[in-house]
């Protein structure tokens, strides 16, 4: 679905959309579910890693947006995959802070022990929560999926940070159709919403530290950092963090200008999109980052 196709719906332009957020396209889906979009994504992302179903230990789906409350999405993918051995789990809510929770829920199992080999997985249909009469949020959103395998080595361990602020959820909210009142919530409120200047000041604000904080915490210099990859929200927050960093932007790749704004999905579209292209080499060093509702953000250093 193009700008175009957005304005036919609310009043808005190509022209508008692309400067404000950098978003020409987004992926809708049709018969795809949050559901079957996670097994696909866990499949190519085992399939790229040579490694087997049976192997997984532990899956874990990030989404806010799937199409079953039981069983999990992620003992659905079990089950399709056939990963008998894993047992699966979601992580809801964390929201475009999600595949970077889930990543670190993942590497603690990983560095306890507990488990050997983890696939995280970060699935969305955001179109089904998208109001899309709109115009502050529906230009935004987009459906996806994307997944990853992390597998116990020997390498060093480096440290996340996260931060969660409940007293500034009210900046991005979507209340539940499942509750015994839901005939009384209005319409408007079971969709996404949001002060969209107030998530762009936190974002520009705490990206920029939380990245400066995980570089201290693990003795990693700016300059050690191959890429950094945020979650894709709008072009003009990931340019900020750069500036804000002095890092040069060419190290922040972005891809939202397909996909929009993705929640948990958006970070491993983009590392796959990388990883396929070639561009990420053995050994480099990448940041990961998240950031959302809740409020919530994090991120961590890692080793490719
Ligand atoms: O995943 C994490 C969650 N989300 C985000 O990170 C989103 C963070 N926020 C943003 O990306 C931006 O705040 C938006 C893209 C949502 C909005 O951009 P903005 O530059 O903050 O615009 P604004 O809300 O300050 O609105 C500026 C003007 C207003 O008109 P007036 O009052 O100046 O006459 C709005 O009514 O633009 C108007 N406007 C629009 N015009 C055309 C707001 N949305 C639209 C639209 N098309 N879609």
């Amino acid at each position: 679905m193009d700008n175009n196709d957005i304005a036919k719906l609310v009043e808005t332009s190509d022209e508008w959309i692309r400067e404000r957020t950098g978003v020409e396209r987004r992926h809708i889906a049709g018969k795809e579910t949050t559901v079957s979009m996670a097994v696909e994504a866990g499949r190519r992302a085992l399939a790229n890693a040579g490694t087997a179903p049976e192997e997984v230990d532990l899956i874990l789906v990030s989404t806010i947006s799937s199409n079953v409350l039981l069983p999990c999405a992620a003992c659905e993918v079990q089950k399709e995959l056939g990963a008998v051995k894993a047992t699966g789990f979601d992580l809801g809510g964390a929201a475009c802070s999600g595949f970077v929770f889930a990543y670190n829920t993942a590497m603690a199992f990983l560095a306890s022990g507990v488990y050997r080999t983890v696939l995280v997985i970060g699935s969305e249909t955001l179109s089904n929560i998208t109001n899309w009469k709109d115009r502050g949020t529906c230009i935004l959103f987009g459906d996806g999926a994307g997944a990853a395998v992390l597998k116990a080595s020997e390498g060093q361990m480096y440290r996340p940070v996260t931060h969660s602020d409940g007293a500034k959820g009210a900046a991005l909210t979507c209340e539940s159709r499942y509750t015994k009142n839901w005939k009384e919530i209005p319409e408007e409120n079971t969709y996404m919403k949001m002060d969209g200047q107030a998530v762009f000041k936190f974002a520009v604000r705490r990206v920029p530290e939380v990245i400066g904080e995980v570089l201290e915490a693990n003795s990693v210099a700016p300059g050690d950092i191959s890429c950094y990859i945020l979650h894709q929200a709008n072009r003009r927050i990931v340019e900020a963090v750069a500036k804000r960093l002095g890092e040069p932007v060419e190290k922040f790749p972005m891809n939202l200008q397909e996909y929009g704004n993705t929640s948990s999905a958006s970070i491993p579209i983009l590392l796959d999109e990388l990883n396929q292209s070639g561009a990420l080499k053995k050994g480099q060093k990448i940041v990961l980052a998240g950031f959302g509702a809740g409020l919530s953000w994090g991120a961590s250093v890692l080793e490719w």
